[in-house]
Formats: structure tokens, C-alpha cells, sequence
């Protein structure tokens, strides 16, 4: 088949998980604007053959391949081959690998000037100033895909930075918005994947129930739209239908509203901005009202504060908060910790933290080690010396 104009070319890294297979269904629908040129997983071989097959996709290649799967023929191992298909000549590389395990190929993409739109909030926490810096020196642009962020990205729009005054983030609450706070120590991690309004991987499952994923978030705004924690704010909208909002200094405020469905900023940011037609189901307000906004309870969530003070910290402080975050929500659903000791954990960790700068990689990865062993030894042993 032949089509009338340019297509897109989409690097996809972690295309077998949820936001890499509504990525794939994006491109599925829209083949006049998207080809996938590049794909990128961890360990699940059949997966990604299924993609490649499906898509004709050139360059593909698996981070951490199970030993007893055979990849497809063609499809190369390592990070370093990740890395090199992140750094292909496309239009857009989309990351939607989980956690700090995105660094290294989101760097290679940022690096050859490709755009990228990104799902995974946890390398701006990580090392947002390091990526600005490599993106400004690269002329590489960064497209948020997350919901809340692509909802305020919306909202700002044609708008002049000088006249926000503050961005609120919205989250659900998540599974435990209302359940005894005293019941908190018992929470398995079968409740906690029981998220009310999304359906997602497992680690942002967790995070949701925690709210360190609106901890992360809080960071990965700052970094995205330059804007002071001090005017970062977060409201509890349980249905998850308003997905953010800006506050501006006249008085207006510009939110933005849609059905829960990740395919509408998937295609938003793989489009660059282009609204394509009927991605995400239709909304219509009146059946959607009366929509229910709460303040957040600071006591049932303590990870929005931690999250703020290790922001305003600075440094390295939110790669440790986000290093060990990953750490305790792997403890937690291993059976190494319980649910209320992951925020404790992190807390910890940057308790015993001594400050530092996060300006190269290698300072970066240094402290995200440390935050891991912190973790570790905390849900395991003795704590390290750093
Ligand atoms: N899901 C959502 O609705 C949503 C919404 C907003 C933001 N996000 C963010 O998007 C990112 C992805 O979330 P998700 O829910 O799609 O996660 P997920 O379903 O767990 O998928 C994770 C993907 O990353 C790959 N992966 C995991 N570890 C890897 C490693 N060490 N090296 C290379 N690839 C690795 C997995 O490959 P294999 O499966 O082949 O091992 C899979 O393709 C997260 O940062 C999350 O916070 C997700």
C-alpha cells in the first residue's frame, strides 16, 4: 500500500507494556501518519516478535532477554542496541520503558536531536536539569505523554508563561481514597492493582495507590513547564475526568476534561500536537457530572509531601526519592514490605542522603545505586555506607 503523504516515523521503546501496545493501537489506526521504524522491550520475546511481524518494523531489539526465549530473527540484545535504535533517524521516539531503566535510550534519543515524547515521568525526576541541558545542546524537543501533563500542555498552549499562576494536577485518589487509614499496614498488592479509573503496568499501578505517582508527577512538571513547586498543586478528582488544570493570573482557569483513555495523548504527542480524529472515546459532560473535586488529605498521602521537599531539595534528592520509590514498590510486591513502609522507606533514604549534584550521568546512576541499596538493606539487612 502506498500513502499520500509522509508518514511519521515512531521509535517505540517498551512497546510490549500498556502504554507501548495503546501506542501500537494509535499507530495501528492512523498507518497514513505513523510507520514504526524501531522497537525496543525488556524481556518478552513472543511480544515483541508479535509487534515486529505485525508492523514490518525494521530495527528491533530486546534489553534483558529471558534465556530460555528465542527473539525473533533480526532482533538484537543489550542496551546498547536500544540505545542505537533510540538514536535511529526517526521523527519521534516514544519511551514508555518503566522507571530509570529509561535513561540511557531516552539520553541516545535526546542526544541525536530526535523528538521525544515521553511516557515515563521517572527520568525527569531522575535527572531533569541532565536532560534539559543535553536537549537544549541537541536542539531536542520533549513531548509529555503523560495524562495530567499532556492536560496542562493543552492548557498552556498559545498562552504566555507570565501570566500562570498555578498548575494543578489532578489524581484519582486511587484505590484507597476512603479506606481506613488504620488499615493501611495490611494492604496487599492485589488491592493495590485495583485501580478505580485506569488500567495500567504495575509499577505506576502501585505508585497510584501510594500517590507517589502524583509525587513523581509533581517533579516531572517542574521540570517539563518551568514552573516553581510553590505554584505546583494537587486536587483529588475521583472519576479521573478532569485531567488537570491552569490557573491564570486575571482569574481563568483552563482545564482540560476527556474519558480516561492514554491513546488521546499518545496521539496528541506522537502527531506533535494534532488532534487526529476519534482516538479516545466521545465526553459528554452531562453524564459525566456531577464532577466531584476534593483537596488532597496530607496525612492519608504523605508522598506528596516528600515528593515537594525532595523537588525544592534539589540536586539529587529527587533521583534518590524516585531510585528508591522503585525499590520499596519491587519490596512491596515481592513480599519484602509493607504497603505503608514504601513512602517510610523513601523518607528514609533521603534522610540519610548526602546532598550532591546531579549535572553528569554518572553522578545520577551513582546516587540511584545507592538509593536501591539503601532500600534493599532496609528491607533486608544493614544500611550501606555511602
Ligand atoms: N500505563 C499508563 O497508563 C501510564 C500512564 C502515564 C504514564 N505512564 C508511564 O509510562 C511508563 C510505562 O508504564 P506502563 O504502564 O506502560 O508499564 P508496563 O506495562 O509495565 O510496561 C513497561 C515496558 O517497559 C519495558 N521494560 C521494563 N523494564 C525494562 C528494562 N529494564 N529495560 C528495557 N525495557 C524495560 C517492558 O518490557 P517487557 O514487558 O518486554 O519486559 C514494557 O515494554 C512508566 O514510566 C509509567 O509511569 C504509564
Amino acid at each position: 500500500m502506498t500513502y499520500p503523504t509522509p508518514r511519521r516515523r515512531v521509535v517505540l521503546l517498551g512497546a510490549t507494556g500498556s502504554i507501548g501496545r495503546q501506542a501500537c493501537d494509535v499507530i495501528a489506526r492512523f498507518p497514513d501518519r505513523f510507520e514504526l521504524v524501531g522497537a525496543v522491550a525488556g524481556r518478552d520475546a513472543a511480544a515483541l516478535d508479535a509487534i515486529a511481524r505485525r508492523f514490518g518494523v525494521a530495527r528491533t531489539a530486546l534489553v534483558h532477554p529471558d534465556p530460555s526465549a528465542v527473539p525473533h530473527v533480526g532482533c538484537a540484545t543489550g542496551i546498547d542496541a536500544a540505545c542505537e535504535i533510540a538514536a535511529m533517524d526517526a521523527d519521534v521516539v516514544c519511551v514508555a520503558i518503566t522507571g530509570a531503566a529509561a535513561i540511557r535510550p531516552t539520553l541516545a534519543a535526546i542526544d541525536a536531536g530526535v523528538t521525544v515524547a515521553s511516557a515515563t515521568k521517572e527520568v525527569l525526576v531522575m535527572a531533569g536539569d541532565l536532560v534539559k541541558a543535553r536537549a537544549a545542546a541537541s536542539g531536542a524537543r520533549i513531548i509529555t505523554i503523560d495524562s495530567e501533563h499532556s492536560a496542562l500542555w493543552q492548557c498552556l498552549r498559545g498562552e504566555d508563561p507570565a501570566s500562570v499562576s498555578r498548575l494543578v494536577l489532578t489524581a484519582s485518589g486511587g484505590p484507597f481514597l476512603r479506606r481506613p487509614l488504620d488499615t493501611f499496614a495490611s494492604i496487599t498488592p492485589a488491592e493495590a492493582m485495583a485501580h478505580p479509573t485506569w488500567n495500567m503496568g504495575t509499577k505506576i499501578t502501585i505508585d497510584s495507590a501510594t500517590m507517589m505517582n502524583k509525587g513523581l508527577e509533581i517533579i516531572e512538571a517542574h521540570f517539563l513547564f518551568d514552573v516553581p513547586y510553590a505554584s505546583i498543586d494537587v486536587a483529588i478528582q475521583p472519576t479521573s475526568i478532569i485531567h488537570s488544570w491552569v490557573e491564570f493570573r486575571d482569574g481563568a482557569v483552563i482545564a482540560q476534561l476527556g474519558v480516561p483513555d492514554m491513546r488521546v495523548p499518545i496521539a496528541l504527542a506522537l502527531a506533535d500536537g494534532e488532534r487526529l480524529p476519534g482516538v479516545g472515546p466521545r465526553l459528554d459532560l452531562r453524564d459525566a457530572s456531577p464532577l466531584e473535586v476534593l483537596a488532597l488529605d496530607g496525612n492519608r498521602f504523605p508522598a506528596i509531601g516528600l515528593a515537594r521537599a525532595a523537588g525544592e531539595r534539589g540536586g539529587l534528592a529527587p533521583c534518590v526519592f524516585n531510585a528508591a520509590n522503585e525499590e520499596a514498590v519491587a519490596a512491596f510486591t515481592s513480599g519484602q514490605c509493607r504497603f505503608d513502609e514504601i513512602v517510610s522507606l523513601v523518607g528514609a533514604a533521603l534522610g540519610a542522603f548526602d546532598d550532591g549534584d546531579a549535572s553528569t550521568l554518572e553522578r545520577v546512576l551513582d546516587a540511584d545505586a545507592w538509593a536501591r541499596g539503601f532500600v534493599r538493606a532496609n528491607t533486608a539487612g544493614a544500611v550501606p555506607a555511602r
